[in-house]
C-alpha cells in the first residue's frame, strides 16, 4: 500500500488506511532507531530542505534527525538571517531553493495554508510542519502514535484536548487523526479559547476540568499560545492555571491513571504543573522519541514513491 498524495499537508483527509500505514511504518523505524546503528539508506541520494519560517526546536530537530538517519542530504533554512528579511516572498524563497535540485521541503510558517501553497507552486513533495492555526499533521501522528504504544489501540480510545483550541494546530491534526482511527475526542478550556461551532467537528466540548476528567483515558494538554492571541482572552496566567492548569491534585479524580500529553514547549506551572509534566503518568518524553520515527515514516513513504 501507498500514500494517495505526493504531500503530507494534513491528516483532515487522510484515511484510516493510510494513516495505519503510516503508524504501522513508524514502529519498524522506531526498532531501527534502538539499534547501535541508527541509520538505513532508502533516501540516499534525495535533498531535503527544512524551511523553517518560525521557531522551533522539537519539530525542526525531529526532522533533520529523522532525515539524516534516513541518509539523504539535508539542508536547513531559518527566516532570520535568510533573504526573506529583506523581503523575499515565500514563492521566490521555494522556488529558488527548488532550482538547486530540492526533492522533499519541510515547511513551518506562520500562515496557515502555507504548505498547501507551496505544493501548488513547485515540483518537490511538500511536508507540513506547522502552519499558522491550521495543522501540525506530524504532531498529530506522534501523538497518535504514543498513544496507541500505551495503550494498545486508538478505537474507543477517550482522548481530551485542553487548552487553547482556538489558535492550536496540533489539536486540529489531533482531531481529524484520532477520529479517523476510532477515538472518542473531546476538547475542554475556556469559552473564549474554543471555537464557535466546534462541536460540528464531532468532539464533545467542556468548560471544565472536574467535568471531563473522569471520564477519558489520556489529556492531551496545549501550551498556552501568547503570541498568537491579538487580546486578553482570559484574564491572567495565575487564574488560567487555577481553572484550566492540568495539576496532580486534579487528575488523581481520574477513575483510573490518565496518560498526560504536551506538543512542547510547556509553560511550566501554566497549563500543565511541572511535578505532573515529570510524573509517572506523563509521557511526554515519548512523544518526542516517537516524533523521529514517525517523520522517518513520512519521509520514507513520500520519498521512495
Ligand atoms: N511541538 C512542536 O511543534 O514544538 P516546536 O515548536 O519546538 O517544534
Amino acid at each position: 500500500m501507498k500514500l494517495s498524495g505526493r504531500h503530507l499537508l494534513g491528516l483532515e483527509n487522510m484515511s484510516r488506511d493510510e494513516l495505519d500505514l503510516i503508524l504501522e511504518t513508524a514502529v519498524s523505524f522506531k526498532e531501527v532507531l534502538e539499534r547501535p546503528i541508527k541509520k538505513v539508506p532508502p533516501l540516499q541520494g534525495k535533498t531535503i530542505a527544512n524551511l523553517f519560517f518560525e521557531s522551533s526546536t522539537r519539530t525542526r530537530i525531529s526532522f533533520e534527525l529523522a532525515e539524516r538517519r534516513l541518509s539523504a542530504d539535508v539542508i536547513s533554512f531559518s527566516q532570520s538571517g535568510s533573504s526573506v528579511s529583506k523581503g523575499e516572498t515565500l514563492k521566490d524563497t521555494a522556488r529558488n531553493i527548488e532550482a538547486m535540485k530540492i526533492d522533499m521541503v519541510v515547511v513551518r510558517h506562520a500562515s496557515a495554508g502555507a504548505a498547501h501553497f507551496l505544493s501548488r507552486v513547485v515540483d518537490a513533495n511538500i511536508i507540513n510542519a506547522g502552519d499558522g492555526a491550521h495543522e501540525h499533521p506530524t504532531q498529530g501522528l506522534l501523538d497518535m502514535f504514543t498513544l496507541r504504544e500505551k495503550h494498545g489501540s486508538l478505537e474507543n480510545l477517550r482522548v481530551c484536548v485542553v487548552g487553547d483550541i482556538l489558535h492550536s494546530r496540533v489539536a486540529r491534526s489531533n482531531i481529524y487523526g484520532l477520529q479517523t482511527m476510532g477515538a472518542k475526542v473531546s476538547v475542554c478550556g475556556p469559552a473564549t479559547l474554543i471555537p464557535r461551532e466546534i462541536e460540528r467537528m464531532g468532539v464533545a466540548v467542556y468548560h471544565r476540568l472536574e467535568d471531563v476528567i473522569p471520564e477519558v483515558d489520556a489529556l492531551n494538554v496545549l501550551r498556552v499560545q501568547l503570541e498568537r492571541q491579538k487580546r486578553g482572552l482570559f484574564p491572567s496566567l495565575r487564574e488560567y492555571h487555577r481553572y484550566f492548569g492540568v495539576t496532580k491534585e486534579k487528575v488523581q479524580k481520574a477513575s483510573r491513571p490518565l496518560t498526560i500529553m504536551h506538543p512542547g514547549p510547556i509553560n511550566r506551572d501554566v497549563e500543565l504543573s511541572a511535578d505532573l509534566a515529570d510524573s509517572e503518568h506523563s509521557v511526554i518524553l515519548q512523544q518526542v522519541t516517537n516524533g523521529v520515527a514517525v517523520r522517518m515514516a513520512v519521509l520514507y513513504l513520500l520519498g521512495t514513491v
